[in-house]
């Protein structure tokens, strides 16, 4: 939950209003009472994105990003709650109260804003040592490199000292204590031996979150030496899954596309050399954490993975994970160099933009890895490629989709289209694969398929009463929010039911800000709008409603019925009532005129 209550959380929202913040980013027309543009958060031609400016919400009917004016901060900015509730009390001049927070959130969060101080600190001080005398090598290391003082400040290179509590001293001289310290990362604590630098005698690479600020370093041996690079530890304000290298820069592209490589020094050559969509997932494998990421700027990726064997595993390692996300993806090949750095020093960034323009479709890409363990001159062997490539067309939803793979598959490795439509076909019969789209494991695109009858019976209910709120009066009598047992529903219900009782006009956006996480908030968002298609007559209504209002009553029955304890008379008799009401709702007609 926020750490500040109800009443200046609303005052802030109601303060600001939807339209004139999104503006700031999104390029907005009015058509009827909402506003439409291009969505901020999926690559789009076509306006899907709304404002609507009665219920204080926006809404993507493409991509389904939605929710307050909190919530829009939170998914662009990367905000946290707090952090958007700081930066619209200042837009309206709202003075927050400092004691709003509890004594334990309060200590969290100066303690998170302790270490990003702490990492600034560290990046100035690594920073000036580089061009001070100490720095020289380091310096001379960078510009051995090809790196021009301005890349060098642009992405903030430094150097550590080479004595092994150089940093530690010098952040103690400014007050930090070891404690913090040492949940910096920065630092390590011994016993014996005291505390010791993480890193010395390094060059040392900041590492920016989205919005800017110093979160952890890399840190690179001059000349070779192992490890080659040294990573802060995730921390408090660090979580690698989550970090890509570049993002605080990429961002601002106008490129479709980031550039998605491996190293802090590709990304470094990649900006210097024009292409200021690069970004790297460092020293870990690309996770469905930093895809999605990537779906949230609306990017497509290229990816430039270095060209050896450790470089194409792990780019058929992310081809699926982006894939999953939705993300469509291309394989850059710099053959016969290792990596873009190495590629650009080689041949230059026009020969690197030409590697673009011809990136390899990455399913050809993962068919053309494929085929190298198989032996195409033996008849079996092939037969087996081409069975394993039927198989993996298998796995798009589209037969239009499989088909085009197909039609390449088959003019690139000299097949007859029809041959290879029939091998898919017959192996898609046998397997039974119907032409429907597996659910996602994971991500954005999560469909409601999965989500389970009784969540489904609750949201829809909130949804008939946000949207038809005259169904309330009619329905009161009969449930109550305590019905609603599941997760947000429950409290959405609750503060609904609570508007509807006072006989207030609906505050959608409010009940909105009752949420602090970005998913719960979208939820909520997906409540107040969906519109109800497919129900035209009236008659068709009432019977829904009714329906669901008994499957939501008869659950929440029954679960207060497992939780009885059977000393207990009241709930018994409670019990009792519910089900002469639960009977009596069966007789019940509702009416809507
Ligand atoms: N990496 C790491 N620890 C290592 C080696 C690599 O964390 N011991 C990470 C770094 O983020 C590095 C990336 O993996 O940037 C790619 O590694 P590699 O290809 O070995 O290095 P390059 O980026 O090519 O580094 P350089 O050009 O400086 O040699
Ligand atoms: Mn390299």
């Amino acid at each position: 939950m926020p750490y500040y209550d109800n009443d200046i959380i609303e005052e802030v929202r109601s303060r600001n209003d939807i339209v004139d913040v999104i503006s700031q980013y999104v390029h907005l027309q009015k058509k009827g009472s909402s506003y439409f543009g291009l969505c901020p958060f999926h690559n789009e031609k076509t306006g899907s994105f709304s404002v609507t400016p009665s219920k204080q919400m926006y809404y993507c009917f493409g991509c389904g990003a939605g929710g307050n004016v909190f919530t829009f901060l939170m998914e662009y900015e990367n905000f946290t709650f707090s952090e958007a509730m700081e930066a619209l009390a200042d837009r309206a001049g709202v003075e927050l109260p400092k004691q709003e927070m509890s004594s334990q959130a309060r200590q969290e969060a100066d303690r998170r804003s302790r270490l990003f101080e702490i990492n600034k600190e560290a990046a100035k001080y690594f920073y000036s040592l580089l061009r001070s005398e100490k720095g020289k090598q380091a310096y001379a290391y960078f510009t051995k490199r090809e790196l021009s003082p301005e890349t060098m400040q642009k992405f903030g290179l430094g150097y550590s000292d080479k004595y092994s509590d150089d940093l530690y001293r010098y952040l103690r001289s400014k007050g930090y204590e070891d404690e913090l310290l040492k949940d910096s990362g920065l630092v390590t604590m011994d016993e014996r031996r005291g505390a010791h630098d993480k890193f010395w005698n390094r060059a040392m690479f900041p590492i920016m979150d989205a919005n800017n600020k110093v979160v952890a370093f890399g840190g690179r041996v001059m000349g070779d030496g192992e490890p080659k690079y040294l990573n802060s530890p995730e921390t408090m304000i660090f979580n690698k899954s989550r970090t890509l290298y570049g993002l605080h820069l990429a961002r601002r592209t106008k490129m479709p596309q980031f550039i998605l490589c491996e190293g802090y020094m590709d990304v470094i050559a990649l900006h210097q050399a024009g292409f200021d969509n690069a970004i790297a997932s460092l020293g870990t494998a690309l996770t469905s954490g930093h895809a999605n990421m990537i779906k949230r700027y609306g990017k497509d990726v290229y990816l430039s993975y270095d060209s050896d064997g450790a470089g194409t595993k792990a780019a058929l390692r992310a081809i699926p994970i982006l894939k999953e996300a939705g993300i469509t993806c291309k394989v850059i090949n710099m053959k016969p160099y290792k990596d873009p750095d190495e590629f650009i020093k080689a041949l230059g960034a026009e020969e690197y933009q030409r590697r673009i323009d011809e990136a390899e479709n990455s399913f050809m890409f993962t068919i053309r890895i494929l085929e190298q363990d198989y032996d195409m001159s033996d008849p079996e062997s092939k037969t087996a490629f081409y069975q394993e490539v039927a198989r993996r067309i298998l796995e798009f939803p589209e037969e239009l989709e499989r088909n085009n793979y197909i039609e390449a598959i088959a003019s690139h490795y000299q097949v007859g289209f029809e041959q290879m439509r029939q091998m898919v076909h017959h192996l898609g019969t046998k397997v039974g694969i119907v032409s429907e789209r597996q659910p996602l494991k994971s991500g954005i695109q999560k469909k409601r398929t999965r989500e389970d009858g009784m969540m489904q019976s609750q949201r829809l209910l909130l949804t008939w009463l946000v949207e038809r709120p005259e169904i309330y009066p009619k329905i009161a009598a009969y449930i109550e929010p305590a019905d609603f047992t599941e997760g947000i529903y429950a409290t959405v219900a609750q503060e609904l039911f609570a508007q509807f009782a006072a006989g207030e006009a609906l505050n959608p956006a409010r009940i909105v800000s009752m949420f602090s996480q970005e998913d719960e908030q979208r939820q909520v968002a997906e409540i107040f709008n969906t519109s109800v298609d497919g129900m035209e007559r009236e008659a068709d209504w009432e019977k829904a409603i009714k329906e669901t209002l008994i499957r939501i009553k008869q659950s929440s029955m029954e679960r207060k019925r497992q939780n009885l304890d059977a000393t207990d008379m009241d709930g018994l008799k409670q019990i009792i009532e519910d089900k002469r009401r639960l009977q009596e709702m069966e007789k019940l007609h509702i009416s809507l005129n």
